[in-house]
């Protein structure tokens, strides 16, 4: 309670009232608290640390339709050997556009076509039965505009009002937006929308029907708290703090990753830790690696995804070069203690090349160009480039873009096919690199510190499905792309489902592997001085053992020197080699 109040008095203590909104908080509190059940005592606080532990994020209605299909769709992901699951927003939202749910109307009921409250719970408990976490976004930079906190807020409640930024002089929207970064240019330019029945300029960093919310009222963050707790009440054992960068803003700043931002994480931390003492937070930042770390700690999010890792995936295999690789992770890879990274290589979203300039000048690599090679390499637009990717936000101003596609896709396989379909006598070579690339990238995610995670569909090798670009409501969001039915996997094809069988057997191998190697778990971590540009390794260690692991992110034969011994690779080997100390 001492840290929960200095953190809102940093917030709030200005105000004449700052004893009512403690008054207020108390009572949140103590009702969520009452309903909160406590996880087992003797359950391993540090899970997430363990080798045990394999992620899958999946949208419930794309897997497995609703959550009674979800349940009998368990077993699946026991035999697959995941233990955590991360159910994209599964709560009420606009039916028209959505954001992929990511714009909730309101957290209390969930979407009427994935069930029922009550389902949910079941579905929840027997996850929980079958020994598999499960994460739930919190959506809590921004509400949808049929919350009905905006809802009111257009039928002109000031109390509302004031839970948004909405200004009627466009001037004051103009004066915000001179130091904002555009996040969604093809959407809009600017992050205002006209909203008419609001009269005047609403704040929308995502798309024009998701409000973002003022948490420099303190109602907001009373609210957000209660909606927070019914959360963790649900029985969720993660919540995951979704786009938590964009939280506050300032004047004259670029309203991302401000001081106030993770004054106000740790205050939603310490409300929880106090309520709901179970729950873990996880962090989507897709920012500066120096700042996304910043969110990490006991104090914030215990959990984060680890957007670096899996950009300097995608870069090195273009690139041939593991250079910007090895590098960054050796210097960024430390977090504190009792914190795991989210290690991925793909996800719902999009493909952002957030690695440091900074690292990347130090090698002599431009970053503003490198990005440009990338976003070309993984759209197709660059000579002899084996992925096939769509441009996501390809902002006009600077010409920066973002990359979605499937995993199995952007690293070679639907270009093989396509070949294959032409009788192209390259197919097969094609082929057999793009499924060496894809296996070698699990082996070597799921030999890192942290949790692995698997995007739902990856681990049968899908490929990119364009048909959302004759979806009126999908055309303009090319995430879609890598939306697909989990049951639009099958495939009639024979010579596209053999390999993308191949795939799926390396990945559950490789996962039962990590499960039964401890060095995978809780141990230490150092990445090698690197020796060849080719190559990734790094050394993960415990009491008198400890492992190496070497990757080849290239078609080339290496030769990498451990100790005295020589270790040959070929295009895309993984080696492991475990020695006592
Ligand atoms: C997060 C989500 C993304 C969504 C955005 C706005 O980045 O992952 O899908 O568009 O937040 O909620």
């Amino acid at each position: 309670m001492p840290e929960l109040t200095s953190r809102l008095f940093e917030l709030y203590g200005k105000r004449w009232n700052f004893y009512r909104i403690l008054d207020k908080l108390a009572d949140i509190l103590q009702k969520a608290g009452k309903e909160y059940q406590e996880p087992d005592a003797d359950c391993d606080t540090e899970w997430y640390l363990s080798e045990q532990q394999a992620g899958y994020v999946l949208y419930v209605d794309l897997f497995a339709e609703n959550f009674n299909g979800l349940i009998k769709k368990i077993p699946y992901l026991q035999g697959l050997g995941i233990t955590y699951v991360h159910l994209m927003p599964l709560f009420k939202c606009p039916e028209k556009e959505s954001d992929g749910g990511y714009a909730v109307s309101s957290y209390r009921e969930t979407d009427p076509k994935l069930g029922t409250i009550s389902d949910l719970k079941t579905a929840l408990k027997e996850f929980h039965r079958a020994g598999i976490r499960v994460v739930v976004d919190f959506v809590f930079n921004h509400t949808s505009d049929e919350h009905t906190w905006a809802l009111k807020a257009k039928q002109g409640s000031q109390f509302y009002r004031n839970f948004y930024f909405i200004y009627k002089d466009k001037s004051d929207a103009d004066d915000w937006n001179r130091t904002l970064r555009e996040i969604f240019p093809e959407v809009r330019r600017g992050s205002f929308t006209y909203v008419k029945e609001a009269g005047g300029w609403v704040w929308t960093t995502f798309n024009p029907f998701q409000w973002d919310l003022n948490y420099s009222n303190p109602d907001v963050f009373l609210a957000m708290c209660a909606e927070m707790l019914s959360l963790a009440n649900l029985g969720v054992d993660v919540l995951r703090l979704d786009a938590l960068a964009f939280i506050w803003k300032k004047k004259n700043t670029c309203c991302e990753n401000l001081p106030e931002a993770h004054t106000l994480i740790q205050a939603f931390q310490y409300a929880a830790r106090i309520a709901a003492p179970g729950l873990v937070f996880k962090s989507e930042a897709i920012v500066h690696p120096d700042e996304v770390t910043r969110y990490i700690g006991p104090e914030e999010c215990r959990l984060s995804y680890n957007p670096l890792q899996m950009a300097l995936f995608w870069e090195a295999l273009a690139a041939r070069d593991t250079r910007l690789l090895q590098s960054s992770l050796k210097k960024r890879w430390a977090i504190p203690g009792g914190c795991a990274w989210v290690n991925y290589i793909r996800c719902h979203d999009d493909i952002g090349w957030t690695f440091s300039d900074e690292d990347a000048g130090k090698l002599g690599i431009n970053g503003y160009s490198h990005r440009q090679f990338l976003n070309k390499f993984y759209t197709d637009r660059f000579d002899g480039s084996f992925a096939r990717g769509v441009p996501f936000q390809l902002n006009p101003k600077t010409g920066d873009c973002r990359i979605c596609g499937t995993m199995a896709s952007l690293a070679g396989l639907e270009d093989a096919y396509e070949l294959h379909k032409k009788q192209d006598p390259r197919a097969e070579l094609y082929a057999e690199m793009a499924v060496k690339r894809i296996i070698m990238i699990y082996t070597v995610l799921a030999a890192l510190p942290g949790i692995p995670l698997i995007y739902s569909g990856d681990e049968n090798a899908m490929i990119n499905d364009y048909s959302y670009q004759v979806d009126k409501s999908r055309k303009d969001d090319s995430r879609w792309v890598h939306r697909i039915p989990f049951n639009k996997t099958a495939v009639s094809d024979s010579w596209l489902s053999a390999r993308q069988t191949q795939i799926t057997a390396a990945i559950r191998k490789i996962i039962r592997c990590r499960k039964t190697e401890k060095l995978f778990g809780h141990a230490g971590i150092y990445f090698h001085n690197l020796q060849d540009s080719h190559v990734f390794g790094f050394t993960r260690f415990l009491d008198h053992e400890c492992i190496h692991v070497v990757a080849d992110f290239s078609e080339q034969n290496c030769l990498y020197k451990i100790g005295d011994r020589t270790l040959h690779l070929g295009p895309y080997d993984v080696i492991t080699l475990k020695e006592s100390i």
